[in-house]
């Protein structure tokens, strides 16, 4: 950062990176993500390696869609956000560079460990320790440099956006760290701490809260202030969103058991996380609730504004996959649909429709003002780009629905003499056209990336560099 810098203006130099690394991250990783589904349709792309094996790039795609992707997402909105609601700079230039280097070094790292086979075994917790401990640095630093900065705000009042940025900043530190407590024997193998099945608790404790928190809680701060700004309305219920808040961290941190149903976890802890799974329908459709309302007197902007429209259809899928995951939670529901497509389609109704759309239209609602533009180079490529992800969506969920419910109940067929009525194989055959289509979709949401990267990159191109400044000047207090 130059030492020319004033005091009273926004750090955007951060926002600027972590926003462009979304886009290039989102390519990458969806572009792997479709991939993999064709590894699943012909199964020669593994080209008989074992670097270039569907079981080594499965948890890449899921570290470059979720860290990279969704990591670099939470990091732009987070610092942006802080820093307009507080109406105040983030309290250390340098801390903040230090975050973004420290963060594409982890995925840079992962992008090289782990398609050589390095791997811890948990999954979204695959790397080893030394990039395991970067991690937990950079998160660190994350978390003193957004606290920092609500410490020195100018408003009195802290944003209940900031609650949910927060929430999550602190959940995943507590999450992380914990499931990677482990013994190194080399430089790139270490066993976990734990054993049997508690390892397996501790490593759904994180795997659901992950979701929880950095998947939903993250994301929900990212709604709380660009559906609002989007729209022009103010958040519908400001208690709402505190009882959702509240709500939703006490109720989330206990539902990791229900992916270890029917397993040798002790039943009571399964049926508490079934019962708690359940009761989380209820914040997180208030949430969702809370967002759609904000729309309120201001629907006919859905006719003419595409980056709006990304971020209500998100809203919609928000609350599609959280009606899903409490019926999944349900341990008769589950004994079908564990195992199963069903499970892939809820993840991606929830990454897609959820993660991947809030963030896109987050990141159109930033980057013409991170560049001093009035708006992004062109609204008719961002339409284009929401059909194309919302019909990648579609086609993705309804593919692994078709696929997961055939899968389980052609796995439980039983004839009349007790044996097993079809073979594995016929269950796989039988979800072949599912798995072109869901190749299909994943083709249409990822091309929607490449012309997102075009319109950014344009509008970026079209900012000159006084422009960009005038930009980072704080507005007076009320005007963020
Ligand atoms: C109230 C909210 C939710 C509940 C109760 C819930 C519940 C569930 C259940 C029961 C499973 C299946 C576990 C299994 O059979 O193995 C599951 C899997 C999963 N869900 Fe959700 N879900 C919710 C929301 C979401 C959202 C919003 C997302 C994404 C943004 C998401 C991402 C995932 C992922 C990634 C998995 C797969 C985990 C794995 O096995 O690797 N969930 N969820
Ligand atoms: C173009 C878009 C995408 C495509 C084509 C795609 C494809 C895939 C495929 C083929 C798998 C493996 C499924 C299996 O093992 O049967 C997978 C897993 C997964 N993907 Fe994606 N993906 C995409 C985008 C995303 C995004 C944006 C996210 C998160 C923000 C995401 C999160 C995940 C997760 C968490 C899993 C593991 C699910 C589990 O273990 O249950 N994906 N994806």
């Amino acid at each position: 950062m130059s030492t020319a810098i004033s005091p009273t203006a926004y750090n955007y130099k951060v926002v600027r990176q972590f926003a462009i690394m979304t886009v290039v991250w989102g390519i990458l990783g969806m572009g792997l993500g479709v991939f993999i589904a064709s590894q699943l349709v012909w199964p020669e792309l593994n080209f008989g390696l074992p670097w270039t094996t569907f079981g080594r790039l499965r948890p890449l795609h899921t570290n470059l869609v979720i860290f990279a992707f969704g990591g670099c997402a939470l990091f732009a909105t987070s610092y942006y956000v802080v820093q307009r609601t507080c109406q105040t700079r983030l309290i250390s230039d340098s801390l903040a560079a230090f975050t973004f280097w420290g963060w594409q070094a982890v995925i840079v790292g992962a992008i090289i460990t782990l398609p050589l086979g390095y791997t811890t075994t948990k999954e979204y917790a695959e790397l080893e320790w030394p990039l395991a401990i970067l991690l937990a640095i950079v998160w660190v630093s994350y978390g003193l440099v957004f606290f920092g900065t609500i410490t020195k705000r100018n408003t009195k009042h802290i944003y209940v956006g900031n609650w949910f940025y927060g929430a999550f900043i602190v959940v995943t530190a507590m999450l992380h760290i914990v499931n990677h407590a482990s013994l190194p024997v080399s430089f790139f193998k270490s066993y976990s701490a734990y054993a049997g099945a508690t390892d397996a608790m501790i490593q759904w404790w994180y795997g659901h809260n992950a979701v929880g928190f950095f998947l939903t809680t993250g994301f929900l701060g990212m709604m709380y202030y660009f559906v609002p700004k989007q729209a022009e309305r103010p958040i519908y219920s400001y208690r709402l969103s505190i009882v959702h808040f509240w709500a939703l961290i006490t109720l989330y941190i206990w539902a990791g058991p229900h992916h270890l149903h029917y397993t040798a976890l002790p039943d009571w802890a399964q049926s508490l996380g079934m019962a708690m799974s359940i009761i989380l329908l209820a914040p997180s459709w208030g949430g969702m609730i809370n967002g759609m309302m904000t729309l309120s007197g201001a629907w006919h902007k859905l006719r003419t504004d595409p980056i709006l429209r990304f971020l209500v259809v998100s809203l919609a899928f928000y609350g599609m996959s959280t009606f899903e995951g409490p019926m999944m939670a349900i341990k008769t529901v589950n004994s079908l649909s564990h195992y199963t497509d069903w499970t892939i389609g809820h993840v991606h109704a929830g990454a897609l429709g959820w993660v991947a759309m809030i963030s896109i239209g987050a990141i159109y609602h930033m980057i013409p003002k991170l560049f001093g533009r009035a708006q992004m180079h062109s609204i008719g490529l961002i339409n284009t780009h929401f059909w194309l992800a919302t019909i990648g969506t579609v086609l993705y969920i309804a593919s692994m629905w078709v696929n997961g419910i055939t899968q389980g109940l052609m796995w439980r067929a039983i004839n009349d003499d007790g044996t097993l009525t079809y073979s594995f194989v016929e269950a796989l055959q039988a979800s072949h056209p599912g798995f072109i289509v869901r190749a299909l979709g994943g083709a249409f949401f990822a091309s929607g990336m490449l012309f997102m990267a075009y319109n950014v990159w344009r509008t970026v191109r079209a900012s000159n560099p006084a422009e960009a400044k005038a930009a980072e000047q704080i507005a007076v207090v009320g005007a963020h």
